[in-house]
């Protein structure tokens, strides 16, 4: 299979881009494929969003544009298997006027990683929330933009110029781009407003539009924090549950629509709909919105600890039940004991402490 390169995109932020980047990379590499994540935004959100703190980095995608700093070392691995990330940093928010007057400017990112795209099965490229430079890096590389929409007011706003865009890099650079998927994503089935966003962008979109949505759900907020994804975080979340759906939905794309029965069997048992979300709302209460004040009683009550809970809905639908789990919503991320892959900047202080270990 030829490496999918998938931008995520959205000129409006705060619409769960890097959210989206983050879990679908690393549920696609618990079912054994390998991801990298680019981090393409200077807020470097993917990148500590996967454990890794920016602050301590010798090399970042910032110096792979700018300097060319080799891909290797600055390639890290994350605490899922088979899932790396080229970082960011802050530095990167200078790129965009250094990059202006760059030769090559639209084909830096690319030309980095021409090299070692045969190494993953997909890449995934975290983009900022604009069309500038760093975007246009993203889709000159990228075989396919995903673009998360959130299911709020103005949730189309900007689109119609991101995809002009799109036709403009198809046509003078990049021919091989497509639009590939789009995500509802933040859908809270308890308003209205909700359900029109998504039927609006369903009758635009048509079949583009996953049939998976990704609920609004604490546990997704809260992952990032904890440096992890959500399938390692609360692996039986409803967030982690909707992007492991989405990714075998993005996943059976590649087989031309052609899912095997068993995969469209797992995708229907899989999908959340909005009646199976349902169970969470009782007498029109939403508990994803209630769940935040439980969580801050809870945590006043543990003394200022990190532990969380989540809601998940019962049986009956009779009772809410809350759960501790504080064995998954610790702060720590323990370096992986197995041999990370060998071009991770990871191998290499794994190799170091081993040596001098
Ligand atoms: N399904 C969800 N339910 C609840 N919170 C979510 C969900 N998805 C994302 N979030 C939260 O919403 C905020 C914005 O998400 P995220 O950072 O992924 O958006 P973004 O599009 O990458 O933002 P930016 O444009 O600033 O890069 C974050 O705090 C994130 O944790
Ligand atoms: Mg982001």
């Amino acid at each position: 299979m030829s490496t999918r390169i998938i931008a995520v995109a959205n000129m409006k932020g705060g619409v769960a881009k890097t959210t989206t980047s983050i879990n679908l990379a690393a549920c696609l590499a618990e079912m054994g494929k390998t991801a990298l994540v680019v981090d393409l935004d200077p807020q470097a959100n993917a990148t500590s969003g996967l454990g890794i703190d920016p602050r301590a980095l010798e090399g970042s995608i910032y110096e792979i544009l700018l300097e060319d700093l080799s891909f290797e070392d600055c390639v890290e691995g994350t605490s899922v298997k088979g899932l790396f990330i080229l970082p960011s940093t802050p530095d990167l928010g200078g790129a965009e006027v250094e990059l202006a007057t760059a030769y090559g400017r639209e084909h830096r990112l690319s030309r980095a990683l021409e090299p070692h795209i045969d190494d993953y099965d997909y890449i995934f490229i975290d983009c900022p929330p604009s069309l500038g430079l760093l975007t246009v890096n993203a889709l000159t590389i990228a075989t396919e933009i995903l673009i998360p929409i959130q299911c709020e007011y103005f949730a189309l706003e900007g689109l119609g110029q991101l995809l002009e865009n799109m036709d403009l890099i198809r046509q003078h650079i990049n021919p091989n781009l497509e639009l590939g998927h789009i995500l509802l994503v933040m859908f809270n089935s308890s308003t209205n407003l909700s359900k029109q966003v998504e039927d609006e962008v369903r009758e635009k979109f048509g079949d583009k539009v996953c049939k998976q949505m990704i609920p609004r759900s604490v546990s997704l907020a809260e992952a990032p924090k904890t440096g992890q994804p959500i399938t390692k975080y609360k692996p039986s979340s409803r967030g982690a549950v909707a992007y492991k759906a989405a990714a075998k939905e993005i996943l059976a794309a590649e087989l031309n629509g052609e899912a095997t029965a068993q995969d469209e069997q797992d995708e229907t048992e899989e999908t959340i709909t909005p009646e199976k979300e349902n169970k969470t709302e009782i007498a029109g209460v939403d508990l994803d919105d209630s769940i935040d004040s439980i969580n801050e009683e809870n945590r006043d009550a543990a003394n200022n600890t990190t532990e969380a809970i989540d809601v998940e809905p019962t049986e009956n639908n009779s009772m809410i039940e809350a759960k501790t789990s504080s064995e998954d919503s610790t702060n720590e991320i323990k370096e992986s004991e197995e041999e990370p892959a060998k071009n991770s900047g990871r191998f290499k202080r794994w190799r170091i402490n081993r040596e001098e270990g």
